[in-house]
């Protein structure tokens, strides 16, 4: 049997850490060719390396069939009229599912299916839980006024691939558009 300490997780809902547990941290340089305004990133870069998100992690079991989870904070914000957003990923065994479950503030998780296709836009606030599939790459956007928090569920195999979305980055940006989100094709950009 499994401690309790292994067992139990104790995790803030404010700050979105996890007592114990290792914090991955995301700055804005971490985030560098992510946004499609490169004058706008330029120009919030020059200003100070603020923090973007961050993603704590229970990743104590590793065996066949174990689950991981981790706590995630994206602050408010835009880059130009793109909200701010995580890197988004890939699981690197494909085949891995996720569910992510808001704690709190307004977001999206931006879906694409590795085959191509249309982008989905799926709603994440709290009492909200939405199912990744797997072969879907997944990124969170947060398009509130606070920092949006949210656990994702998923299994220990499923491991990260941030690589295939570096080279191509998602086909779809979700902008401000007249106060609202909206979810326009990349290619479809107007460039200034
Ligand atoms: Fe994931």
């Amino acid at each position: 049997m499994m401690e309790l300490k292994e067992l139990l997780s104790r995790f803030d809902p404010v700050t979105g850490e996890i007592a114990g547990a290792p914090t991955t941290r995301r700055h804005l340089e971490d985030l560098r060719g992510c946004f499609a305004d490169k004058a706008a990133f330029e120009s919030a870069a020059a200003k100070g390396n603020p923090l973007i998100y961050s993603v704590a992690t229970v990743e104590t079991a590793g065996g066949e069939g174990d689950l991981h989870f981790g706590v995630g904070l994206l602050m408010p914000g835009r880059i130009g009229d793109e909200y701010l957003m995580t890197k988004g990923h890939f699981h690197a065994w494909r085949q891995a599912a996720e569910i992510y479950f808001g704690l709190s503030g307004e977001g999206f998780l931006l879906l694409e299916d590795e085959a191509g296709g249309e982008s989905q836009l799926v709603p994440l606030r709290s009492h909200q839980a939405v199912y990744v599939p797997g072969t879907t790459a997944h990124r969170t956007i947060n398009t509130g006024s606070a920092p949006l928090i949210y656990i994702g569920v998923y299994p220990a195999r499923a491991g990260h691939d941030y690589g295939a979305i570096v080279g191509r980055n998602f086909r779809s940006v979700v902008m401000e558009r007249h106060g609202q989100p909206e979810l326009i094709r990349r290619q479809d950009l107007r460039t200034p």
